[in-house]
């Protein structure tokens, strides 16, 4: 039987403020403090790995965040999931803010909100068996009476499944997918209403990857679970995301329906991603598009460019760009783009940056 995500909602512990959404983030922010290096040894940076990031996510939707490797996909998951606190900004779960709250006013709310982790090897303690682990996850919330979890994580091992007499086994028993089901077992335990599922599969193989993408599909299906989906394969995103945001050093560029932001993206950034995928035609019946590539490398979070963060590698950049930082704003079909030249590709793709 599958759960609308109406009856998900209706299922949740925690009253929702009237009219909120599920999940709202706003101006979140996360600087981390480091040291500088050689003769700055001695100074105190900042990397400003989430700065400014705004994003709302509804009962039973899935967003997909993507971006370049350091632009803060992961350490906005771990905020949404208060595994880190945040510098500035609220993470407001059915309105409540849960951005500052101490460790034992985060309880109930760590059982609806839940992280899978991208490495299936590293994320499961090698010393306790899968019954342990997720029969702890039962226990931490009170779910079932002491010595008494043994059917659940059975029932558990089936959904995801596995089989439920594997329980006494430890995580190296298992393959690399195996111990990805575990960890999606370990996080369906607590019923959470919002799963964070950080790269959930680029750490399998290609063969396995299917697999448990159709499993987080059922699971969505089923459950009526809402999803933040971080990832890099932009195909996986547009199969199973709703809506997408495209971060770069720490905020977000664009954000839209999933077909839209495929179909039309007007972000400079997001068109050159798009066009680095082989199989994804930005405009729809346009001859095969040239790849645009990126000049140079990502800027360091401790020090972004001034204005727009993305013009030292836009082949679009002009001079205000580099005074005047570019606003998230509402384009056509509902497009939020920050871009002062935002624009639908022309056609095929034909740029090319060196
Ligand atoms: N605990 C930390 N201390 C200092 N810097 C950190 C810490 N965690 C993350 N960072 C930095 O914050 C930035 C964002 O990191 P994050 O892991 O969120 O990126 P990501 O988008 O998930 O990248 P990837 O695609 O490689 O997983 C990076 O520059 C990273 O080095
Ligand atoms: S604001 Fe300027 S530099 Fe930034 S993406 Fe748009 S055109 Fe490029
Ligand atoms: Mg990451």
């Amino acid at each position: 039987m599958t759960t609308t995500a109406t009856e998900s909602a209706a299922r949740s512990r925690i009253p929702a403020v009237p009219g909120a959404p599920l999940l709202e983030l706003r101006d979140l922010v996360m600087h981390f403090n480091v040291k500088g290096e050689g003769m700055l040894i001695r100074a105190n940076n900042k990397v400003r790995a989430v700065d400014g990031v705004s994003l709302t996510l509804g009962e039973g939707e899935t967003i997909g965040l993507v971006g370049e490797s350091g632009c803060g996909k992961s350490t906005t998951g771990r905020l949404i999931t208060r595994l880190l606190q945040p510098t500035a900004g609220q993470i407001l779960y059915r309105g409540h803010d849960i951005a500052k709250l101490s460790e034992p006013k985060l309880r109930p709310y760590r059982r609806e909100l839940q992280l899978i982790f991208q490495d299936p090897y590293s994320s499961l303690n090698p010393r306790h068996t899968v019954g342990t682990i997720i029969g702890t996850a039962l226990r931490v919330h009170d779910l079932v009476p002491k010595g008494e979890e043994l059917p659940r994580v059975r029932e558990l091992l089936d959904i995801v499944g596995l089989n439920p007499e594997h329980y006494n086994r430890y995580p190296h028993e298992f393959s690399g997918g195996q111990r990805q089901r575990i960890g999606i077992a370990r996080a369906l335990a607590v019923k959470p209403k919002v799963i964070v599922a950080d790269e959930p599969v680029s750490a399998l193989d290609v063969s396995i990857q299917a697999q448990v993408m159709n499993l987080l599909e059922d699971l969505r299906k089923e459950f009526g679970i809402a999803f933040i989906f971080i990832a890099h394969d932009l195909g996986v995103v547009r199969h199973f995301c709703d809506s997408v945001a495209v971060m770069y050093l720490g905020r977000i560029v664009e954000q839209g329906a999933r077909d839209v932001v495929y179909g039309a993206p007007q972000h400079p950034y997001t068109q050159a991603l798009l066009s680095a995928v082989p199989d994804l035609g930005v405009a729809r019946g346009t001859p095969p598009k040239a790849r645009i590539r990126l000049s140079g490398d990502v800027p360091s979070p401790i020090n972004p460019p001034s204005g727009c963060r993305f013009r030292t590698r836009c082949w679009k950049a002009e001079d205000i760009c580099a005074q005047v930082e570019p606003k998230l704003e509402r384009k056509a079909d509902g497009l939020l783009s920050a871009c002062h030249f935002a624009a639908p590709p022309a056609g095929s793709l034909t740029a090319q940056v060196d």
